[in-house]
């Protein structure tokens, strides 16, 4: 599968979905970065934009990067729309290909599943690395998904984020696992429906 493939595939998901004026943030990262301050984060796999513009209100430089040109050029307009254009840099970016360059504060990875090849552990790996010391590193997968959700394939095993931790090997002299867990949240769909679903969150911290 080429990189032309993963932004066709993904350019169709974000095209079918109607574009959202003010799109919500992520419940994990809300209640993640609350208690931290403002600094550069990097959003990877950004999306519909939600977490990139509440982090930019919140005060962050964001870095945010898709695959997806549709999803990369409507961020860039909300965040024109917002007033927030000074503090996000949106860019198409295939993390199969290379990882964005920079140090950051906070890197943030929500639901970065694909049905493509995707080295998930090389990216999750090179995030941390990414790390300023003293940085975090949040990455919320899929415990299980909504009704609503793009993927409903119901023989599809999440990792914990156990698993997730161990597959990237980090050495523990520079970086600590602060957290990794299940929880359940109530979610709301795109038409004010909701059902209960599961995140699993991984939270690392840069020691050195
Ligand atoms: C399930 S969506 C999650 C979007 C957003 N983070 C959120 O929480 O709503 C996964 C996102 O990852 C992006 N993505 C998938 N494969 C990618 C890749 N190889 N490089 C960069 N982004 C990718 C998709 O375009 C999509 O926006």
């Amino acid at each position: 599968m080429s990189t032309t493939d993963a932004a066709r595939f993904w350019d169709g998901v974000h095209t079918n979905r109607p574009t959202v004026a003010d799109p919500r943030p992520n419940a994990r990262l809300t209640e993640t970065v609350a208690g931290l301050p403002a600094g550069e984060v990097l959003d990877l796999g950004c999306g519909a934009g939600g977490d990139a513009l509440w982090l930019a209100r919140q005060g962050w430089q964001v870095t945010a990067v898709d695959v997806s040109s549709v999803a990369v050029e409507r961020l860039t307009r909300l965040a024109v729309a917002q007033g927030v254009d000074g503090r996000i840099s949106a860019r198409r970016h295939d993390l199969r290909v290379s990882f964005p360059d920079g140090l950051f504060d906070l890197v943030s990875v929500h639901y970065l599943h694909t049905p493509l090849d995707l080295d998930r552990a090389g990216v999750l790996r090179s995030a941390a690395h990414s790390l300023r010391p003293g940085g975090r590193l949040l990455v919320v997968d899929h415990g299980s998904t909504a009704p609503w959700s793009w993927s409903r394939d119901p023989g599809v095993r999440y990792p914990t984020a156990r698993e997730v931790a161990a597959d990237m090997a980090l050495d523990p002299r520079t970086w600590t696992v602060e957290r990794a867990g299940a929880h359940t949240r109530n979610a709301t769909g795109p038409d004010g429906q909701t059902a209960e679903v599961t995140d699993h969150v991984l939270l690392v911290l840069r020691t050195a």
